[in-house]
């Protein structure tokens, strides 16, 4: 054991921590919301009981329509790598498209909104759907030469292209792997390589906050990125932000990179054979942040995932097909893959994709959007939620919508927060569903059944159908509901929606996710292998979940996560730094957002310019979503006597809380000179932070330790 361990050890761990706060109380589904729902009878809790599991998934796996019928619904000889309703074939694309053509045909699959609100609302038809599908699948099988199995990655903005590029490659059984626009060419690059793709499709360009931002210039970021990582690609497909128009400054590479519109000419009509997959192959990769610098490749299937993403949008999310239906999520993250595109198009509902930011040009404009659309089931993230609440409280009750169901995903949402979402947003009449879960998890995990469970505010409810949590504490003891004591909350059970593996990491996947509270790693019995999810949560008596955040050294910025690892190694790539420390600060809106603590080289002095040059660094490598609150540039980090960087005190000095005991820390006279420097500037600049809650203060001292 290390010094650092030691020293940890010391501290009171999360699972001995009392939990203390005031239990909210319930708020009940309207009875004219019951009349309707889908899943309005309580025998359904029965029919997903333990002793039916894991049939209980069939109900789940027959609302698909299968080539073939599986033999087996749950297959555990390769333990934790679970396959799902194996023998069975199908094809997702298949799902969300032809098979409402019948029906459904001349109803709006997608309504695309764009960002200008100048220009009209988009409805593209199940039948306009398919053809663009067959279309894009018929040039990236032709044109492109891909295969099934093959890799193809997105970099796409919230454009219609990109559900159509993501089932047109499901049409072929090509992986895709979507790259949330966000990020940079050289994220993006990164992500190329390790999934060994080719074929990069991009936009030129796209609207957000008013503005038309260049998005071509990523995709010869992210070309050179792949080339230093040894990945070559062969072809870049640019789609046009507006037809005929080029919206980007950085020249067509010759021989590369082709405009979408024009290729598709020689495609016109044409008409792709669905590829029949088995249902454990890989449907798409999302890669994921975590303890390491490089990210994961998380994949999910194409039998088990479709039938958890319809089986959870029809039950929680109430979808039926008249519903019109808006994810404001991106779909460049999993919740937009599960519950903007293929949970709510196999329904064959409407499904609303927002170009741009919810307050362009006002903190109006989503509420005009439901208005105008006659949206009635609305979903987004807690982050989206307090910042318009924050810039336009009064807004919604201007604006004739109603909506019958809502959600909020991605972060714990405040009590405070969640009841303007309610009586603001909701008008008093809406239901709303928490929803927890993760990129690896394919679909929800803790939520309310939204006709069936009491809504209780910051809680996310029991699990979802077939899901048996437990919380465990260090030493792999039940942590018991009712405690009052937050512990690791894993899921006892494997269920169709959990990804397959981490691309190319099998053993990353098993450690991180299935060996901290493996019983047996020989063990082919399900009941051996709980899935660490790497979240920190209590159970109060009535069995409700509070999930308090990661236990990793994961910073959750805007229910997006970030791995502190991926932000140092980002920083130390700047010629002057020396070490890096990545730390989460409260922040009212985002919930969390993230100070980089820097000690530089010796003969350099801290300078604006550094600064400048760290969060340059940090926009390249990953993202203008990563670029840190504050950059503090510190004489020392403070460190163990074994030379570990002990992020617990400067995440406690970021945060104006207690530091805890530093004797044991090798230089522990540095701290109260840290602490006076980010305390005065903060004082100065007016951004102290508020008082922490006490759960807030439990998650600051441990941060980092492990
Ligand atoms: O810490 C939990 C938090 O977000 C993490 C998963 O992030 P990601 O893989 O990006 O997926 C986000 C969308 C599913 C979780 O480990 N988280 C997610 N939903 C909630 C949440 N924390 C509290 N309450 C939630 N409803």
């Amino acid at each position: 054991m290390t010094e650092g361990q030691e020293a940890s050890s010391e501290e009171v761990s999360e699972s001995q921590i009392a939990v203390h706060w005031r239990e909210e109380k319930y708020f009940f589904p309207p009875a004219k919301f019951i009349a309707q729902a889908n899943a309005a009878d309580p025998d359904i809790f029965e029919q997903f009981s333990e002793e039916n599991f894991p049939e209980c998934f069939r109900a789940y796996a027959d609302l698909l329509s299968w080539d073939k019928y599986w033999h087996t619904t749950l297959d555990t000889s390769e333990a934790p790598f679970w396959k799902w309703f194996v023998g069975g074939k199908l094809n997702a694309s298949y799902n969300c498209v032809d098979r409402h053509l019948a029906t459904k045909g001349n109803k709006a699959a997608i309504i695309w909104v764009p960002e200008p609100e100048s220009a009209d609302p988009v409805a593209i038809t199940y039948t306009e759907l398919h053809r663009r599908v067959n279309e894009f699948a018929a040039l990236l099988r032709d044109f492109c030469g891909v295969k099934t199995g093959d890799r193809v990655t997105l970099h796409m903005p919230m454009v219609p292209e990109l559900p159509v590029a993501m089932l047109a490659c499901a049409r072929l059984g090509v992986i895709h792997s979507q790259v949330f626009g966000g990020f940079s060419g050289s994220a993006c690059g990164g992500r190329i390589a390790d999934s060994g793709s080719t074929i990069l499709v991009t936009m030129d360009g796209y609207y957000r906050s008013g503005e038309l931002i260049d998005h071509k210039v990523k995709a010869d970021e992210a070309v050179e990125a792949a080339r230093k990582e040894g990945a070559e690609v062969d072809k870049v497909l640019v789609w046009r932000r507006h037809a005929g128009e080029y919206a980007s400054q950085t020249p067509m590479v010759e021989g590369r990179d082709f405009f979408v519109d024009e290729v598709l000419s020689d495609y016109r009509g044409q008409v792709v054979e669905p590829v029949s997959m088995p249902a454990e192959a890989p449907l798409f990769l999302m890669y994921t942040s975590g303890t390491t610098g490089r990210p994961k490749g998380c994949q999910h299937s194409t039998g088990g995932y479709m039938a958890y993403v319809t089986g959870t949008s029809k039950f929680y999310q109430d979808i039926h097909p008249d519903d019109t239906y808006w994810c404001m999520a991106d779909i460049g993250w999993i919740t937009g893959h599960s519950y903007i595109v293929y949970g709510p198009l196999s329904l064959g509902t409407t499904s609303v994709v927002y170009e741009g930011t919810p307050n362009y040009p006002d903190a109006g404009r989503p509420w005009r959007i439901a208005e105008r659309l006659g949206v009635n089931i609305f979903h987004t993230s807690p982050t989206a939620i307090r910042m318009l609440r924050k810039v336009g409280p009064d807004e919604p009750k201007k604006y004739n919508y109603r909506f019958k169901h809502m959600t909020t995903v991605g972060e714990a949402i405040e009590p405070e927060v969640w009841r303007w979402y309610h009586e603001a947003v909701g008008k008093g009449e809406a239901v709303i569903v928490d929803t927890w879960w993760q990129t690896e998890t394919g679909g929800f995990l803790g939520t309310t059944l939204p006709a069936l469970g009491p809504m209780k505010p910051g809680s996310c409810g029991p699990m979802a159908l077939g899901i048996y949590a437990v919380i465990y504490d260090e030493d792999g003891n039940v942590v018991e509901a009712g405690s009052g004591k937050a512990g690791n909350i894993c899921i006892r059970n494997p269920w169709p929606g959990v990804f397959e593996t981490v691309w190319g990491q099998p053993e990353r996947f098993v450690d991180t996710y299935y060996k901290k509270y493996c019983k047996n790693p020989d063990s082919k019995d399900w009941h051996d292998w709980p899935y660490f999810a790497g979240d920190g949560a209590v159970q109060a008596a009535d069995g409700y979940f509070r999930i308090l955040g990661r236990v990793d050294d994961v910073i959750n910025v805007a229910g997006h996560r970030l791995g502190t690892k991926e932000l140092e190694s980002s920083c130390l790539s700047v010629e002057e730094v020396a070490e890096a420390a990545a730390v989460p600060v409260v922040d009212d809106v985002r919930g969390r957002a993230v100070e980089m603590y820097i000690s530089l080289k010796p003969g350099f002095e801290a300078s604006k310019d550094i600064e400048a040059k760290i969060t340059k660094a940090i926009e390249t490598d990953i993202g203008k979503i990563a670029r840190p609150k504050n950059i503090w540039i510190v004489p020392d980090m403070p460190k163990t006597r074994s030379g570990k960087i002990m992020r617990r005190v400067i995440a406690s000095i970021s945060n104006f809380t207690d530091v805890g005991d530093i004797t044991t820390l090798a230089n522990p006279e540095i701290v109260d000179g840290i602490r006076q420097q980010v305390r005065s500037t903060k004082e100065a600049r007016g951004d102290a932070p508020r008082e922490l809650t006490e759960e807030e203060k439990a998650e600051i001292k441990n941060f980092g330790t492990e």
